[in-house]
């Protein structure tokens, strides 16, 4: 299935505008058929937030927003799904066109603006293949028009958690206005604290569902001292480092399409983003897990990202550049790293760099 649509669809797709690209690509997907994956390697499995992920590489929130095909994409081989971002209520997001490629950098903006079919479209979606099983994360958005965006996650931590393996709480997408002001320490504090009492409180119903928090690249330092100290403070269960980026390095070759406003992603995020994710590693502690996202396009950057602090990883852009035979690559890599030595364990080299990293000059 993966080499035949890395053959035929591919080309197509890429021939076509970006977001008609991506409809098609979720249409193939629902009629796929579906072949069970190969088996992962154990020594891929990821002990994290109390569930056991089969291979750390899972696909990030923003593909499949409305949780159409998880397990199309678990049969690909990812190890979770995220679905989402999900809003309260429908929205459409912003005015097309709103998804761009930037060919030579292998890099996309988007400023989608969180169009979502709404959590009872996604949630009914969910709950007719909840005994399929494998893990599917929900990442929760606010809608553009609500007069209280705290509220909006309150309120979908309660809808969500019975059908989400775990969730994430995404105040870090620029496509919203004011969104990312969420992060601002007191507003933080204030939010995650009313998270976690709701997601605590709905435990007897949902079980203990992981809340994972996912920031922004473009924190400064001292922002990220707030944000790690909150996180910890409130007991949340891991962080997601890290959404797209508002800023544009001099040294992309598409510079037209660089000046579209939105978010940017994909290999020209993979420096900052994997700094930022040291920055996080070594303020957490190792009090709780990081997933790692940001530019991941071949074993080696995602090997990189494991040794800048990430327990897990998630992809997204480079399925538009690369071929779905990416996530088998990635894993093959993985296993190679601890076939020729490196460690014993895919655990054992979770933050052997960050250090290191962290004292080298800002990436441009
Ligand atoms: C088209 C597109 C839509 C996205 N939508 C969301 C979203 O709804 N919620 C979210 O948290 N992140 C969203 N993201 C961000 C990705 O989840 C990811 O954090 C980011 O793209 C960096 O990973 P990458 O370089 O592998 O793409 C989106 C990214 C893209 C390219």
């Amino acid at each position: 299935m993966i080499g035949f649509f890395d053959l035929f669809a591919r080309p197509l797709l890429r021939a076509l505008d970006p977001e008609q690209a991506h409809s098609l690509a979720i249409k193939a997907l629902k009629l796929a058929p579906r072949s069970r994956p190969a088996e992962d390697d154990p020594r891929l499995a990821v002990h994290a937030f109390g569930l056991k992920f089969p291979n750390p590489v899972g696909i990030a929130a923003g593909f499949d927003k409305h949780g159409e095909v998880p397990d199309a994409l678990l049969h690909l081989g990812f190890g979770s799904v995220e679905i989402g971002s999900v809003t309260p209520l429908p929205q459409p997001g912003n005015p097309k066109p709103r998804l761009f490629r930037l060919e030579p950098d292998q890099g996309v903006i988007n400023r989608l603006g969180f169009n979502s079919e709404g959590e009872a479209a996604v949630l009914a979606r969910l709950a007719a293949r909840a005994d399929r099983g494998g893990i599917v994360g929900i990442n929760l958005g606010a809608n553009k028009e609500s007069r209280d965006r705290g509220q909006d996650y309150v309120h979908l931590i309660e809808r969500v958690a019975p059908l989400a393996s775990y969730i994430s709480v995404n105040i870090s997408s620029p496509n919203t206005p004011k969104l990312r002001d969420l992060q601002h320490a007191a507003v933080l504090d204030d939010l995650l604290a009313r998270i976690v009492e709701k997601r605590d409180l709905v435990i007897d119903r949902a079980g203990p569902t992981p809340v994972l928090l996912k920031i922004s690249p473009d924190l400064s330092l001292a922002q990220l001292d707030d944000v790690v100290g909150i996180a910890r403070a409130r007991g949340i269960d891991g962080m997601i480092i890290g959404n797209t980026t508002v800023l544009r390095q001099d040294w992309l070759r598409d510079q037209k399409t660089a000046k579209e406003p939105g978010g940017l992603s994909g290999r020209p995020l993979f420096p900052l983003a994997t700094r930022m994710l040291a920055e996080t590693y070594v303020r957490v502690e190792g009090a709780f897990p990081l997933v790692g996202v940001g530019g991941i396009d071949s074993g080696k950057t995602a090997l990189a990202k494991i040794k800048a602090g990430a327990d897990l990883l998630q992809v997204y852009s480079s399925l538009v550049f690369k071929a779905l035979g990416l996530i088998a690559e990635i894993k093959a890599e993985l296993v190679d790293a601890l076939d020729r030595g490196e460690a014993d364990e895919l655990s054992d080299l979770v933050g052997v760099d960050a250090a290191a990293m962290t004292a080298e000059p800002w990436p441009e």
